[in-house]
C-alpha cells in the first residue's frame, strides 16, 4: 500500500519505518530539509534503540521528503503524526494538525484514508473531517480515522510492531477495512470503535498510568514518614494481578512529551465541558510538588547549594531516550545554579541536548566517576543502566562528602550498609552511615 506519513518525531518516525518494514511503500514528510537529509542518508535524528538498524533494513521501502504535494497526491493511506504541544491554558495545540490537514486537502488526487496518529482531544477527528472536506480542490472520497499511538519512548520500535493493541476508530467501514489491511501483518490485537471512543481510549489510557504513578508516589512519601519501604510495598501490591507491578515505580515525578501534556489536556477539556476530572487534577497536582523531592532532601545537609560541586546522574526524562521534555532535571538544575553551586552532570545520550540549553553553565563529564569526582552531594534523575550497574563504593571513593540523593531508587538499601555513604531514596529510610 501507498502510505505517507506527516510528521517525523518519535511518534511519525517510527510509525513509518515499521510501516516500512511490512512491505509497505512509505513516504515520510517534514517541513525540516536538515532532518530530511539526515534521514535520506539513512541517519535517524532522533536517539531510539533499534530505529537506525530497522531504517537501514527497509531503506528500499521508505523516503523521505519536504515535498508533501508529491507525498500526499497519490497516497492510499496519510498517517498524522505531528506534535500537539501544551498551550499556556493546558489545552492541546493543534495548529500542526490543522496545517498538515490543509496541505493534505489541497495535495489529495484520489481517494484516500487520513489517519490521525497524534494525540488530540476528542472531537477532533470530526472538526478535520469538516475541514478538509470543506477545502479539497478535487472530487475524491476522503475517510477519516483515529488510530492513536501507544509507543513509550525507548522501546518506540518494539511498541509499534508488537503493540499491546491496535486501536482503530472510524465512522464508516470501508476505513476500518483499509485500516486492518495496512495492519494485516502485526501481531497485535485490533479493536474498531467509533472515532471519540479511539480518541479518548488514549488520554484515558495516558492519565490512568499517570493517576498510577503519582498515586504511588504519595503512598512512597507516607512510607518515609511512617518507616515503610515502598519497594516492598509495591511489590506486596502487584502480587495482585487486578493491580500489577507495571508503573508502581515511584520517584521524583513523571516527565516526558506525554502524561505532563494529555493530563493536563484531558482536564481542560472537562473543565471546557463544565465537568472535573478531581482524579487527574491531583495527579498534575502530587506531580509538579514531587519534581522537588530531592532539592527539598538536599536541604536537610545544607542551607543553600553556593559554592557546592553537585553531581548530576541522569539529565533526560527517562532511560533509552535523549528526551528532555518535562524531565525533572529542567527543574532542579535551575534552583541549583541559581544557588550558586558547580554542577557536574553524566548522561549517556542527554548532553548534546542539554548543551542547547546550558552550553557553558555546566561541566559535562563522560563518565559517572568524572561526574562524582570531589561532589558534596549527587543527584540521581535518570535510572540509567550505567547506574544501576555501577559499584555504589565509587560514590566514597570518588565524593568529597558522599551524600547520594536517589529520585529513581537505583539500588538496594543493603548495597550501601557497609560504606560511609548517606544514601537518601524515595519512599524508604535513609541510610546514614554516622547513625548506624
Ligand atoms: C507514555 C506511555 O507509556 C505510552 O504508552 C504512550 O504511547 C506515550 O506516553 C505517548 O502518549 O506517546 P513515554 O512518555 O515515552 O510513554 O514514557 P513512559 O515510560 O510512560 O514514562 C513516562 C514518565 O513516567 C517517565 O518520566 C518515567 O520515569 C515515569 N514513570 C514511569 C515513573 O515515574 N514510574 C513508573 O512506574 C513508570
Amino acid at each position: 500500500m501507498r502510505i505517507a506519513v506527516a510528521g517525523t518525531g518519535y511518534v511519525g518516525l517510527v510509525t513509518g519505518v515499521c510501516l516500512a518494514s511490512k512491505e509497505h511503500e512509505v513516504t515520510c514528510v517534514d517541513i525540516d530539509e536538515k532532518k530530511i537529509n539526515l534521514m535520506s542518508q539513512g541517519i535517524s535524528p532522533i536517539y531510539e534503540p533499534g530505529l537506525s538498524e530497522l531504517m537501514r533494513d527497509s531503506k528500499d521501502n521508505i523516503t523521505f521528503t519536504t515535498d508533501y504535494k508529491a507525498a500526499y497526491s497519490g497516497a492510499d493511506v496519510i498517517f498524522i503524526g505531528v506534535g500537539t504541544p501544551e498551550k499556556k491554558d493546558g489545552s492541546a495545540n493543534l495548529s500542526y494538525v490543522y496545517k498538515v490537514a490543509e496541505q493534505i486537502a489541497e495535495s489529495l488526487e484520489k481517494d484516500c484514508v487520513i489517519v490521525i496518529k497524534s494525540t488530540v482531544p476528542i472531537g477532533t477527528n470530526d472538526k478535520i473531517e469538516q475541514f478538509i472536506k470543506a477545502k479539497l480542490k478535487r472530487h475524491v472520497n476522503v475517510y477519516i480515522a483515529s488510530n492513536p499511538e501507544f509507543l513509550a519512548q525507548g522501546s518506540a520500535v518494539r511498541d509499534t510492531l508488537h503493540a499491546s493493541r491496535i486501536i482503530i476508530g472510524v465512522e464508516e467501514p470501508q476505513a476500518a477495512e483499509i485500516l486492518q489491511d495496512v495492519y494485516k501483518d502485526f501481531d497485535s490485537p485490533k479493536m474498531v470503535t467509533n472515532r471519540r471512543s479511539a480518541e479518548m481510549i488514549k488520554y484515558a489510557s495516558n492519565d490512568f498510568l499517570a493517576l498510577k504513578i503519582s498515586y504511588v508516589n504519595e503512598i512512597a512519601n507516607l512510607c518515609e514518614l511512617v518507616g515503610a519501604d515502598i519497594e516492598d510495598v509495591t511489590m506486596g501490591m502487584g502480587y495482585d494481578s487486578r493491580i500489577g507491578t507495571k508503573f508502581l515505580n515511584a520517584g521524583i515525578g513523571y516527565g516526558g512529551s506525554c502524561f505532563p501534556k494529555d493530563t493536563k489536556a484531558l482536564s481542560w477539556l472537562a473543565t471546557f465541558n463544565d465537568n472535573e476530572l478531581k482524579t487527574i487534577r491531583a495527579a498534575i497536582d502530587v506531580n509538579e510538588s514531587q519534581k522537588f523531592k530531592l532539592v527539598k532532601k538536599a536541604k536537610k545537609y545544607y542551607d543553600d547549594f553556593s559554592g557546592l560541586t553537585v553531581a548530576i546522574l541522569g539529565l533526560t526524562f527517562k532511560p533509552g531516550t535523549d528526551d528532555l521534555r518535562e524531565a525533572p532535571s529542567l527543574v532542579n538544575i535551575p534552583i541549583l545554579l541559581e544557588d550558586g553551586a558547580n554542577i557536574k552532570a553524566w548522561d549517556p545520550v542527554g548532553v548534546e541536548n542539554y548543551k542547547k540549553i546550558y552550553p557553558t553553565e555546566i561541566e559535562y563529564c563522560e563518565t559517572i566517576s568524572q561526574a562524582i569526582t570531589g561532589a558534596d552531594l549527587c543527584f540521581i534523575f535518570t535510572e540509567w543502566p550505567e547506574v544501576k550497574n555501577m559499584d555504589v563504593r565509587d560514590f566514597e571513593t570518588f565524593m568529597k562528602r558522599p551524600i547520594v540523593l536517589d529520585g529513581r531508587n537505583c539500588f538496594k538499601l543493603e548495597q550501601f550498609r557497609n560504606v560511609h555513604i548517606i544514601y537518601d531514596s524515595i519512599g524508604r529510610t535513609r541510610v546514614d552511615y554516622l547513625y548506624i
